[in-house]
């Protein structure tokens, strides 16, 4: 007997955001890029990436942020797409729809996310089955932040942000991130690191034990003193604004405060649910920022979500 499996017509891929808790940055590398020692961490902002077969591929942007994502090919998810295509042998244009809950251009690799949620729901449409090391060399070919999005939890990263180990950890962390109306481009925010530190002697980067520590104990207190990233003098260099608004959350009672990977979104840890709420609620008053919004983290990785039961 043979069995017939038919194909989905339609896959969607749930992918979260992240935040690096600790983002250290060594000297700039031979290939341009800058070697990273990081711990990622995802947090429940969510995409949902939508494929479906079309005659021509075309992007369509829904949700919060839809108006501010590129529309045509030159899409992440586009480029995502063709790379399984690619793999796979397959000439077949889609439509790909992007629902957008993730901040745009925020340092928070919404970008990434729609990425990796295209190469999961690419490879389910396809029936192509590559396994998790096969997504995550696509997704390294995409972009540093590509990989962690498949994955999700708490990891650290290495190389160029792409190689990813696990780290213990325990809890779960309430945060409420702060964001900016424009957004910071990644290469000028490491263009500036650049130069602020052209004169220093810059040390291989290395993730401290005290961040390391506070997670294996899930104690948000110690994490929210421990949150460092190496951009953040760079993002304030670009943007002043914000180390005004790092201090405003810190002086609302913040257990933390920390631009998130290239800014310009702030990330700002609290003790509660009931704290992040008092936070928003202040942030809010300040008139500091665009948009607020309350996360937990972490959050599982990319993953199909059901389609709904036909009767
Ligand atoms: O890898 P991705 O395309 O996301 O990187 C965007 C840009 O960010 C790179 O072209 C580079 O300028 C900068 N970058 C870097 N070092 C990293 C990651 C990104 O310099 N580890």
């Amino acid at each position: 007997m043979t069995t017939v499996s038919t194909l989905p017509e339609v896959v969607t891929v749930r992918a979260p955001a992240k935040v690096n808790l600790e983002l250290r940055v060594g000297p700039r590398r031979a290939d341009g890029y800058h070697g990273l020692a990081t711990v990622f961490q995802a947090v429940s902002l969510h995409d949902e990436v939508s494929v479906s077969r079309s005659d021509e591929w075309q992007v369509v942007a829904a949700g919060h942020y839809a108006d501010l994502i590129p529309s045509g090919t030159d899409n992440i998810a586009v480029r995502a797409a063709q790379l399984v295509a690619e793999r796979g042998g397959i000439d077949e244009a889609l439509t790909i729809r992007i629902d957008k809950d993730i901040p745009v251009a925020g340092g928070m690799a919404g970008g990434s996310a729609d990425a990796a949620a295209t190469l999961l729901a690419c490879d389910q449409l396809w029936g192509l089955a590559l396994d998790r090391d096969e997504l995550s060399e696509l997704a390294a070919e995409l972009g540093s932040d590509v990989p962690f999005p498949l994955l999700g939890g708490n990891l650290m990263g290495s190389g160029r942000g792409e190689q990813l180990t696990p780290v213990l950890a325990r809890g779960s962390f309430n945060w409420v991130f702060a964001v900016s109306g424009t957004g910071l481009s990644t290469p000028e925010v490491y263009a500036e690191i650049d130069r602020l530190r052209a004169d220093a002697d810059v040390p291989e980067p290395r993730v401290s034990a005290r961040l390391m520590a506070a997670l294996r104990r899930g104690d948000a207190e110690a994490l929210g003193s421990a949150l460092a990233n190496d951009l953040q003098d760079a993002a304030f260099s670009l943007r002043p604004e914000l180390r005004e608004l790092c201090e405003a959350g810190v002086d609302f009672g913040a257990l933390g405060a920390i631009v998130s990977g290239s800014g310009p979104t702030v990330a700002f840890l609290t003790a509660s649910h009931e704290a992040a709420l008092d936070l928003s609620v202040s942030l809010s008053a300040a008139a500091l920022c665009r948009d607020i919004r309350r996360a937990k983290g972490p959050v599982h990785g990319a993953h199909v979500v059901p389609a709904p039961r036909t009767p």
